[in-house]
């Protein structure tokens, strides 16, 4: 059985008789999507511990907190399979926020940690406190654990970039590891919120999301194989139109960014027109979307993107 560890102390004392861990934060509901991160780090590294914590900074008020999947039990059986050589950390929150913390901003205390610029972009836009949330907890699990790798899903894209950044500019003592984007046989990434969709909309109507990704995707391809640079708006407008024919889906964003800076991009070199990049230092532009659909209480907002 996995073994489960709920304190700082307990991580401490764990950690001393390794040589190397690597870390994969998670907010628990484990999909395959998450074990691709396990495996990946269990590749690499003596130890990995997978924390297991949803994060009440990053969640505003109206989001779903109260009623976001926690599945440990389940968490722990897929994990088995990885043996002993992974460990869960699950603490209480009073162990993460010492001070107590609240989803309301205003009235939250105590030590946070953002990423300034990049983290209101993009997804900032519709979750302002979200990334200081995110590098809050990411900075503390990692001040817990001080692995040598930590590993990122590509899925959430904006999280990467952000997260690199603060490591980067906080000379945070780990290295950033990025894994592909895992998705279900219909192209859908997997996320632990596709369970609040009905089948219809789950099988039908949320592929269409990573269809206008790749349909962009290949728009730039095809544009970049005799233009020096491809227009944004063009690259744009190939995912949109998909996205716009399908009923349900309301559009948040869907945007061509500059990797480092997020900016909106009004042209993309034609430089990754080969293939996709493996490494973040090789991105040339990130084409994200955010859309909302119908779910089964009320609306599922999900995610998405392709680097090219
Ligand atoms: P969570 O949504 O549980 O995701 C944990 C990690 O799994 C993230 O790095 C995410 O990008 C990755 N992931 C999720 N779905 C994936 C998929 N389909 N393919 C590949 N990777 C995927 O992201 C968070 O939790 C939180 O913000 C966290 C970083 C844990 C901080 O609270």
């Amino acid at each position: 059985t996995v073994r489960v560890l709920r304190t700082v102390k307990e991580v401490r004392a764990w950690k001393k008789k390794f040589q190397s861990i690597g870390l994969v934060p998670t907010m628990g509901a484990l999909h395959e999507g998450h074990l691709e991160l396990v495996q990946r780090s269990m590749a690499m590294n003596e130890k990995t511990l997978v924390s297991v914590f949803v994060n009440p900074s990053q969640f505003a008020p109206t989001e779903d907190l109260s009623t976001y999947p926690r599945t440990l039990e389940a968490d722990l059986a897929s994990l088995e399979r990885f043996g002993s050589n992974v460990s869960v950390f699950h603490p209480p929150v009073s162990e993460m926020y010492p001070c107590g913390i609240s989803t309301n901003i205003d009235e939250q205390i105590g030590a946070f940690v953002s990423v300034d610029g990049i983290g209101s972009k993009l997804e900032g836009q519709f979750r302002p406190h979200f990334f200081r949330g995110v590098s809050t907890v990411v900075t503390k699990l990692i001040n817990i654990c001080a692995p040598r790798y930590t590993y990122f899903g590509q899925k959430d894209v904006q999280q990467t970039v952000v997260v690199r950044r603060l490591v980067n500019d906080l000379f945070l003592p780990t290295e950033i590891v990025i894994c592909p984007t895992v998705r279900e046989s219909t192209g859908l990434a997997m996320s632990s919120r596709n369970i609040y969709m009905d089948d219809t909309t789950r099988f039908k109507v949320a592929p269409n999301i990573f269809k206008a990704l790749c349909a962009a995707e290949n728009r730039y391809r095809e544009m970049a194989q005799t233009e020096e640079s491809v227009s944004a708006q063009v690259i744009k407008e190939a995912g949109l139109k998909i996205l716009e024919a399908t009923p349900g889906i309301q559009i948040e964003y869907f945007e061509v960014s500059d990797p480092v800076t997020l900016d909106s991009l009004d042209t993309v070199s034609s430089a990754a027109k080969a293939s996709q990049p493996q490494h973040p230092e090789q991105w040339t532009a990130i084409i994200s979307t955010a859309i909302t659909l119908p779910g089964r209480d009320r609306r599922v907002r999900l995610i998405d993107n392709v680097v090219l």
